[in-house]
């Protein structure tokens, strides 16, 4: 079944009730601010149509969900082995920002999703890109089909401002020999990307190229490779949530990536990508409504990769 506003609207009202059980992120101060009640969902099918139902149009920070975009481009401009000799792709069982494996691992992440991945990530596009933050912003612009995306220039700062542990985390690999260039740069650029401010619709409309085989949203050439999008999902399945991918591939079977503002997306392959938001989270990090308004559409019409 396809889902329509009506049964969006449905699963937004079950899952409000929701709201006041989980916690909005406060480690960045900026998104402490942002009101626990915002609640969104938008559906972008494959053909470009577009369902939405709440918030969705109000921009968001979009967090960790920028990490995807951030490997998408490393992989447009490196060999796979340049990328997995730096990086790994298996479920690291701990919290997104834990330095506890990457000391005993020889600062080798376990996937470019946790926050030492992106980082590794970010160091990539750093050696390669003149303007790395420039060109991410014109990737996701052109994803989404919107101009307008900018990145949250306080949200960033904020961040920057409590960076002791994500700069901890790079040093550590910078110890081991895995991070080429300067620190702080490489982690400027990161918490921007992190800082892109976007709502449930760009976000459904950027990550259509996922649910397409790699072919984004009213283009003629694929922006990866048709075995990149299926590497791509599948690292979404198995870390996309971090500790929580067990029981969001339980409770939604899909491949999904979440931010810490909330926001979370979800691919159906070959039909469609998802985007919600709700600002509370659980305590790995992931939105609490969000999961829950992910679920409830999976069941009711039936999809997942299980
Ligand atoms: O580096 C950080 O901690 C944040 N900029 C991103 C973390 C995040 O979104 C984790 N997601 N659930």
């Amino acid at each position: 079944m396809k889902p329509t506003e009506q049964l969006l609207n449905e699963i937004l009202d079950e899952v409000r009730p929701l709201i006041g059980k989980g916690k909005v992120a406060n480690y960045i101060p900026a998104l402490a601010e942002v009101p626990a009640d915002k609640l969104g969902i938008a559906v972008c099918y494959n053909d470009g149509e577009i369902i939405q139902a709440g918030d969705s149009e109000e921009g968001f920070s979009i967090q960790s969900i920028s990490k995807v975009l951030a490997l998408t481009l490393a992989m447009t401009l490196y060999q796979p082995e340049e990328i997995w000799r730096r990086v790994g792709k298996e479920p690291s069982g701990h919290a997104f920002n834990s330095m506890i494996q990457l000391e005993l691992e020889n600062g080798i992440p376990r996937n470019p999703f946790i926050n030492a991945g992106a980082l590794v990530v970010s160091d990539l596009l750093h050696s390669r890109l003149s303007a790395p933050q420039y060109r991410m912003l014109e990737l996701v612009r052109g994803l989404a089909q919107n101009p307008h995306i900018a990145y949250d220039k306080v949200v960033a700062s904020s961040e920057m401002q409590h960076s002791d542990r994500n700069a901890s985390i790079a040093y550590l690999m910078r110890s081991f020999g895995n991070f080429d260039n300067e620190v702080m740069p490489v982690l400027s650029n990161y918490f921007s990307y992190c800082a892109l401010k976007m709502s449930c619709v760009d976000l459904a409309r950027t990550f259509s190229y996922l649910a397409n085989k790699g072919l984004p949203l009213g283009a003629k050439k694929t922006i990866v490779t048709q075995t990149q999008c299926k590497q791509m999902n599948a690292l979404l399945a198995t870390c996309g949530l971090y500790d929580g991918a067990g029981e969001f591939a339980y409770r939604v079977g899909m491949p999904g990536k979440s931010g810490v503002g909330g926001g979370i997306v979800a691919i159906v392959p070959g039909e469609m990508a998802i985007a919600v938001w709700s600002p509370e989270l659980d305590p790995s990090g992931n939105s609490l409504a969000g999961t829950a308004a992910l679920e409830l559409l999976a069941e009711r019409i039936g999809r997942s990769i299980f």
